[in-house]
């Protein structure tokens, strides 16, 4: 079929923008995925400083109260579906196939239309803002029966959370398929690096959850359009029946996010401690652990609601569990930094930044899952605190450890170190002077989603903002560290991080010639 074009290979080799939109090599898609997780987080940090904006003193001034709703909506599903989501699929991309010793992900095609789905959802999400009635202002979760209530505006959102969902569930689809048929010869499952495990578990947990978020938005549409009653009161539903859908998905959804941050911090930890992964097959246990308890905790975001006080306890006790598999792994990586020659270039440097401040947002974690403490808090910013340590402290930094660890290896050349460090600092005295006031908010009963608040809040709040405008102005500083490097960077060496590179400590293998269109390799 193929032979009448054997020798004309012009529409192999498409050049310009044709070459990325009909790329299928996993390392041109792991750059898509990355910059395009970039440019979501500068358009959800923006939203994020609309809101900081407007929460700087009490009182209405920079938005009305309905465009505020519609930012912390559009903030929080563009952070974690359109910022954080990708960046570690970008990973996996790059990673994965190099890692496992195979030529490319197992469907390149289909590889390259999960990530081409990925831009026109963002489209829509973006472009729900300019519909008539504006954005959904319905908060990331969507809880019903708002959402019956909201324009067409939310019609897009729900097409869009469709769209998001299939490319994860195609893109797992992929990585499943992957580690577990590509592997090459002696690369036996207990000796894959760990962060190809941390993405094996996190591909069924997509593959788990997705479907189920899915779910839940076709409900609400066909509520909104089509006559049912599913989460309508007045039609037999049940609104709380929204809510258990939402977390059976949503709670797993913190582990998609937090499981591959494991996986860098697992590679970056041991190859600047000069040391083997301390407790290897414990660590593979844990996050399998992990996964499997993720979703039998959901209700733990739904103490108010009036459930039973035995379910109660035992959504606490359950919750309370998984801190013992997360203690094991954060006991192995301080493990393997004992007694190991330490250094403390950039990536590092955001390696032990996650480590210190997701322990902090895992106490936090523990703090919340205790009911009689829920009951309290619940819809406090003590609980946009402790999830933005999961969030920011914890898959942000990790990401960012990711990026300067392997770039050298990426694109050849090295960063300007001095600069990473600073980009470093920069976010993680931002980040703390951003959010760690929040947990007194909290504690003081100011509620989340409210952009006025009483007289007593403002000093935190003020606080707050100065730091959320620091950690969002330092980001740019990033984006300067990574044109500089990619533009006028030194040649990288072979062991960019001396002699802390090597196949035997971080599994990471000199990458092949960078071929950008080689033929899509078959699988037999
Ligand atoms: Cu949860």
């Amino acid at each position: 079929m193929e032979a009448v074009h054997e020798h004309d290979h012009s529409h192999d080799h498409p050049s310009g923008i044709m070459r990325w939109v009909k790329t299928t090599n996993h390392k041109d898609i792991g750059t898509m995925y990355l910059w395009f997780s970039f440019a979501m987080f500068m358009v959800g940090g923006v939203m994020a400083l609309i809101l900081r904006a407007e929460l700087f003193q009490p009182g209405l001034q920079v938005v009305e109260p309905e465009f505020f709703n519609q930012m912390t909506t559009l903030h929080g599903l563009i952070m974690v579906f359109g910022a954080i989501m990708p960046a570690f699929v970008g990973f996996a991309n790059w990673q994965i196939p190099m890692m496992i010793g195979a030529p490319d992900m197992a469907f390149p095609r289909l590889n390259n239309w999960s990530f081409w789905l990925l831009p026109p959802a963002a489209t829509l999400l973006v472009l729900s803002m300019f519909v008539p009635g504006g954005a959904a202002g319905v908060g990331w979760t969507m809880y019903a029966p708002l959402t019956v209530q909201q324009g067409m505006g939310m019609d897009l959102l729900i097409f869009a959370v469709h769209i998001l969902g299939m490319s994860s569930i195609l893109g797992s689809i992929n990585i499943i398929t992957t580690i577990l048929n590509m592997r090459a010869p002696g690369m036996t499952m207990m000796k894959m690096p760990l962060f190809v495990w941390t993405w094996l578990i996190t591909a069924y947990l997509l593959v788990a959850a997705m479907p189920v978020l899915a779910g839940a938005v076709t409900m609400t549409l066909t509520d909104r359009h089509f006559g049912t009653n599913f989460f309508n009161a007045a039609g037999g539903g049940d609104p709380v029946l929204f809510q258990h859908i939402f977390w059976f998905f949503g709670h797993p959804e913190v582990y998609i996010i937090a499981i591959p941050a494991f996986g860098v911090v697992s590679q970056v930890i041991p190859a600047f401690s000069r040391k083997p992964l301390f407790g290897y097959a414990s660590m593979v246990y844990a996050t399998a652990s992990i996964a499997i308890l993720s979703f039998l905790v959901w209700a733990h975001h739904m103490y108010t609601v009036g459930m039973p006080v035995e379910a109660q306890l035992y959504y606490m006790f359950a919750t309370m569990l998984i801190a013992v598999p997360t203690g094991v792994k954060v006991f192995n990586w301080v493990a393997t930094m004992w007694r190991g020659s330490l250094t403390f270039e950039t990536p590092m440097l955001f390696a032990l930044g996650f480590l210190f401040l997701f322990t902090i947002g895992g106490f936090t974690g523990l703090v919340l899952s205790l009911t009689p403490v829920d009951v309290q808090l619940h819809d406090t910013y003590y609980v946009v605190a402790h999830f933005h340590y999961v969030m920011v402290a914890g898959a942000l930094f990790s990401a960012f450890a990711g990026v300067y660890f392997w770039l050298p290896k990426w694109i050849g050349k090295m960063y300007d170190e001095t600069l990473g460090k600073w980009h470093f600092w920069l976010s993680i005295i931002f980040f703390n002077v951003t959010f760690f006031v929040q947990h007194f908010l909290g504690l003081a009963g100011m509620p989340r989603r409210i952009p006025d608040y009483s007289l007593q809040f403002t000093d935190f709040n003020m606080i707050s903002s100065i730091g959320a405008f620091g950690f969002g102005l330092s980001q740019l500083l990033f984006l300067y560290i990574l044109i500089k490097a990619i533009r006028s960077g030194e040649k990288a060496p072979e062991k960019p991080w001396e002699g802390a590179d090597t196949l035997e400590w971080t599994h990471l293998p000199t990458p092949a010639p960078y071929h950008s269109f080689e033929t899509p390799p078959t699988v037999k």
